[in-house]
């Protein structure tokens, strides 16, 4: 665009950083839920984000699954790794993906792409309560939840809550209970409310919201005018350091604070 069109959305993506209280926010001018490309710009935004975030040497990022997370895989590149030695790790695991969106497939795809490497979490997506803890116990299992808790980055995104729920079958019970308790957002499994108060977790391993505070680079990705009320209720959970790629679909929503 002209160089009146980007710094106009300089200018809104500092009026949203400062509404969200996030350090840093990225905004396409477009809106996802019209045009999917939106999608390759945010992976590219994603890509110089961790260029100039992740330190040198060794560095462990915890990816999380869904659509975003898949597109935005595939625009990470070689260039990451050289100055570092990526391994890709599934944030948490079993939160009832299909498998093409599983955080072990976006995992494997960003490794792919930046000739870095990758764990899988072996935790499958529905697993009754009896059969689940066992599985804590495997060497493979633990060795991943270790580099969870070392990572040094985290890439993630948003979804909107009753639509998540659906999404990995839930019982109808739990969509009740998230329906009476006006959820309005999910992230990690957590799913909260227009306040950002958290109504429900789904009890599984892997990354926790404490973990995640200390997590020194955080990338959020979630855009399209459909999740404008929920990044601006995760926002009021998400730490500071959260940078938040976005798009004017959702940003302009935000903004008009409706
Ligand atoms: C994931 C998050 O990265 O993206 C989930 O961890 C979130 O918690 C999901 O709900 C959103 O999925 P989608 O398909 O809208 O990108």
């Amino acid at each position: 665009g002209t160089m009146a069109e980007l710094s106009g959305i300089k200018i809104k993506e500092k009026q949203l950083a400062d509404l969200l209280h996030l350090d840093h926010c990225s905004i396409v001018a477009a809106d996802l839920d019209q045009q999917p490309k939106v999608l390759e710009t945010m992976g590219r935004l994603l890509n110089e984000i961790l260029q100039q975030n992740l330190p040198q040497g060794e560095a462990v990022i915890a990816a999380m699954g869904g659509t975003t997370m898949a597109a935005v895989a595939n625009q990470l590149t070689p260039a990451l790794s050289e100055k570092r030695q990526l391994t890709f790790v599934p944030a948490r695991g079993g939160l009832g993906e299909a498998v093409d969106i599983q955080a072990n497939s976006v995992c494997a795809q960003m490794a792919l792409n930046t000739n870095g490497t990758h764990r899988v979490l072996y935790i499958p997506e529905h697993v009754s309560a009896r059969v689940y803890q066992p599985l804590l116990e495997e060497p493979v299992v633990k060795e991943v939840l270790t580099l969870v808790d070392k990572s040094v980055g985290v890439v993630h995104s948003i979804g909107v809550a009753l639509q998540m729920a659906e999404r990995r079958d839930m019982p109808a019970d739990t969509i009740q209970m998230l329906k009476r308790k006006h959820a309005v957002g999910e992230a990690f499994g957590y799913f909260f409310d227009k306040q950002g108060r958290i109504v429900y977790k789904i009890p599984q391993i892997g990354l926790q919201l404490e973990k995640l505070k200390k997590t020194p680079c955080i990338v959020a990705i979630a855009g399209g005018a459909k999740k404008a009320d929920a990044i601006k209720a995760y926002a009021q959970l998400a730490p500071h350091q959260t940078w938040l790629i976005t798009d004017e679909g959702a940003a302009n929503l935000i903004l008009k604070g409706v």
